[in-house]
């Protein structure tokens, strides 16, 4: 039987509580950003244990701003996955940098030390490492192969709630670790990102630059009785700031994670059991306490199954399986820089796919995903082979 509703592959969970608290913000008359993101950034911080978190509009902005405080501009090469949702490569374009494609491991799909060290030129400035669904890159063996010579972002769009080997959050290595809160990922407020650091005197400039580098920003204009004076522009910002109507909801989210978590972990469960007898690889640790499991990524291991084909038989049954990602070097607006030593990456192109997962799943969706999955892929076409 085919059900009715569309599963997502990422359904955030709302509950009374979150609705309360956007009634709340609604009623207060200040929906800007104000004091619900300063506590929103103090409660994060806490929980990545980061001394400094700046909440932004959207993870792509957290990227940006972190590259433009690192000084990254034209002439620069900035090293990130092919592999990788397109904001990771299109801030290094927008400062007038060169995205210098890396290829990734086939088994955890994010970069190593190896692959980012055959990267690296005298014109390196960045590398951005994706944890890619959740599953933690390698960032400190990144670090210690780079000598401290270039500098490190870590796109942590998919990984809040993901642990480093040592039992440490993401966000908690002191380098400039970005988060999104888009509408499907682990903590969602719709849209909305922060930088975790612990660098206080880069927290303060990214703290301008989010409010068009107003020295000081709205709700103290707007609360602070001498505001007037402090009006003064100096520096050229952008208009990057969260909102308190977001906060509220992210402040909901963050303390649900824990529910979350289990949820997701209990689904990935399923998964795997179900996965056994096909012809599947799911991402490496994806059991793994460490793993955040944003996303479920399987490769097909039998070249002569047709991953598009299986994809859209899902969706015809109504479960949202989605590919993360296209390569961003087949991409025409990338199609000008170098496409060579990409290997992994093009191989995992035609095979990699993605089954939903949420914090609001429940046990029979799962086995919904993992009974009509096995259905189609044990299907014969018409010429008798498998797709
Ligand atoms: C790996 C990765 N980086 C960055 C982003 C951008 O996040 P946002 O939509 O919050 O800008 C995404 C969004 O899905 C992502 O998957």
């Amino acid at each position: 039987m085919i059900r009715k509703d569309y599963l997502p592959f990422g359904k955030p969970n709302f509950s009374d509580e979150e609705v309360a608290a956007v009634t709340r913000v609604l009623r207060s008359g200040w929906l800007g950003m104000g004091s619900e993101t300063v506590a929103f950034e103090r409660e994060l911080a806490e929980y990545v244990d980061a001394p400094h978190v700046v909440a932004v509009n959207s993870c792509t902005s957290a990227l940006f701003l972190s590259l433009l405080v690192l000084g990254v501009g034209p002439g620069d090469e900035v090293i990130c996955p092919s592999l990788t949702w397109c904001s990771t490569a299109n801030v290094a374009m927008h400062l007038g940098a060169k995205p210098v494609f890396c290829d990734v491991d086939p088994d955890t799909l994010c970069v190593t030390p190896e692959l980012v060290l055959q990267r690296v030129t005298s014109r390196t400035k960045a590398v951005m490492v994706v944890h890619m669904g959740g599953i933690v890159a390698e960032v400190e063996e990144i670090r210690s192969a780079l000598k401290g010579r270039v500098a490190i972002v870590e796109d942590a769009a998919h990984a809040l709630g993901a642990k480093f080997r040592n039992g440490r959050p993401v966000g908690s290595s002191g380098e400039l670790t970005c988060f999104s809160f888009y509408a499907n990922k682990n903590l969602s407020s719709g849209e909305g990102g922060a930088v975790a650091l612990f660098d206080r005197g880069v927290a303060d400039r990214l703290r301008s630059l989010r409010q068009n580098a107003m020295p000081i920003d709205a709700w103290q204009r707007f609360t602070h009785p001498k505001s007037i004076l402090y009006s003064e522009l100096s520096d050229l910002g952008y208009k990057m700031n969260y909102t308190d109507l977001q906060a509220c909801i992210a402040r909901v989210q963050l303390r649900r994670q824990p529910e979350f978590y289990v949820t997701r972990l209990e689904i990935a469960k399923r998964y795997c059991a179900g996965l056994r007898s096909l012809p599947i690889k799911s991402q490496l640790n994806i059991l793994d306490p460490y793993h955040a499991r944003h996303l479920f990524l399987i490769r097909l291991t039998d070249e002569c199954l047709q991953r598009d084909e299986i994809l859209l038989k899902l969706r015809a049954r109504n479960i949202g399986a989605s590919i993360h990602y296209a390569p961003l070097h087949l991409m025409p607006l990338y199609k000008g820089l170098s496409r060579a030593g990409l290997p992994n990456t093009e191989a995992l192109a035609r095979c990699i796919m993605t089954l939903p997962i949420s914090g609001s799943m429940t046990a029979e969706d799962g086995e919904y995903v993992v009974e009509h999955l096995a259905e189609i892929m044990q299907q014969k076409d018409d010429d008798g082979v498998t797709v």
